[in-house]
């Protein structure tokens, strides 16, 4: 369920129309609803609430706006991130470090060195060489480095071959069948502190059943380590939970996700950690853009749109399907295709859909773009760098500035041999 709806014939972001926002800010831009965020924050948290110990961890890379992690850490949430650049961002909004996961498979020496000096909380290694260099990077500065060691289950998520992490061909983790002993090796080490295990398969997972899969082995590599004196008392079970992009689709709601977590970890003894991204921000955000011109086709018409592939990645990079409207729908429809002004085919957000009747000027939206959205943005075509905006009930505010190309250009140089 999100905030996003028609108040007086024209759709909303809880009680701010769009076009008011669009009028001030331009298009494209996303919106963010505040009480959508807190809503899934909550429904989320409350989904696991039938076990002993938790913690929460917001997987940054699905929305990194410095608005959107204060709100989290308001809702009590962690970060998990995968950059020096992500934690800066998640300390900034206020999060504790040491409510901090550091995941990633290729940590550099510097990160992992701000990362000790900052205190993060908990390193989710993703190879025995990253936890010796980690060693000795705690020693040298006197620290001990909090570790996880991330396993590959080879467990097939059955979601898009690119989102898709679990499988033994994907470069996450350390295979499973050499868990255990590098699990005893780096225990051993001077500066690392392992205290349990990692696990994530993949993103916008529909079907709960791999997912049980790979939880029910976790548990059986944690006896194994116990049995071996070692000490488990975290279990990050990652993230990947998906969430409907089309109107009429049912996927797993949080609560068939935490009723299977609380079954697979009876009797875990453990504190479980959780790395959400999608299912927390996808809903919560949408890309409003303005109809440039429709234009003929020869099956449809093209509806060309002031968003782009450089604005909302998705479709292009994962034939993605993000739902289009109209912000002031007149209840009529036609087929037609919706695409940007980008110079490439792939700069196609639908083919062939029946959307909302719109014409040159109107303003649109693809709805379900809080995750995954503005952080995939980038300036191709020498386009402006998409704003970004939170609505709070009435009220409305900017929480990223639109970047212009001028701003890019400005970094740029022809170097004398050139002058
Ligand atoms: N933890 C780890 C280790 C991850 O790699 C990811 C996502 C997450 C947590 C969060 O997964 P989520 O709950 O959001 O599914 N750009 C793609 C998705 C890439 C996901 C990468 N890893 C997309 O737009 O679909």
């Amino acid at each position: 369920m999100d905030h996003f709806q028609l108040i007086d014939g024209q759709l909303c972001a809880e009680q701010v129309p769009l076009a008011d926002i669009a009028r001030d800010v331009g298009t494209p831009v996303y919106v963010y609803s505040r009480a959508t965020f807190e809503r899934h924050a909550r429904v989320f948290r409350e989904a696991l609430s039938g076990l002993p110990s938790v913690h929460i961890a917001f997987a940054v890379k699905s929305n990194p706006n410095l608005a959107v992690l204060r709100l989290l850490s308001k809702e009590g949430y962690g970060a998990d991130v995968v950059s020096e650049g992500e934690m800066n961002r998640a300390l900034a909004a206020g999060m504790p470090a040491e409510d901090i996961v550091f995941s990633g498979v290729g940590k550099s020496k510097r990160e992992l060195t701000a990362a000790v000096k900052a205190g993060i909380g908990q390193f989710n290694l993703e190879s025995e060489e990253e936890g010796v260099e980690l060693a000795a990077i705690a020693s040298e500065l006197g620290a001990t480095a909090t570790c996880a060691l991330r396993v590959n289950p080879d467990v097939d998520a059955r979601t898009h071959e690119k989102i898709s992490t679990g499988k033994a061909e994907n470069k996450f983790g350390v295979s499973y069948d050499r868990a255990a002993g590098i699990y005893a090796r780096l225990s051993a080490l001077e500066g690392l502190n392992m205290r349990g295990l990692a696990v994530h398969i993949g993103s916008q997972i529909s079907d709960l059943e791999p997912s049980r899969q790979a939880f029910v082995k976790m548990g059986a590599l944690m006896e194994e380590l116990r049995a071996q004196g070692l000490s488990v008392t975290h279990m990050d079970l990652g993230g990947g939970l998906g969430v409907p992009y089309k109107g009429n689709e049912s996927l797993p709601t949080p609560a068939d996700y935490g009723a299977m977590v609380v079954e697979v970890t009876k009797g875990w003894d453990v504190t479980v950690m959780f790395e959400p991204g999608r299912v927390i921000s996808g809903n919560a955000g949408v890309l409003v853009s303005e109809v440039i011109r429709v234009k003929e086709g020869t099956s449809a018409p093209w509806i060309v749109v002031d968003a782009a592939m450089n604005d909302l990645a998705r479709p292009a990079m994962y034939d993605a399907w993000h739902d289009f409207a109209a912000v002031k729908p007149t209840g009529e429809t036609f087929t037609a295709n919706v695409v940007g002004p980008i110079c490439e085919s792939s700069d196609t957000f639908a083919k062939n859909r029946e959307v909302d009747v719109v014409k040159a000027g109107d303003l649109v939206v693809f709805r379900t773009a809080g995750a995954y959205g503005a952080t995939m943005a980038n300036t191709y075509n020498s386009r402006a760098l998409v704003p970004e905006v939170m609505v709070d009930g009435d009220a409305w505010a900017l929480v990223a500035g639109r970047i212009e190309p001028e701003t890019i250009l400005a970094a740029e140089s022809v170097p004398d041999f050139l002058v």
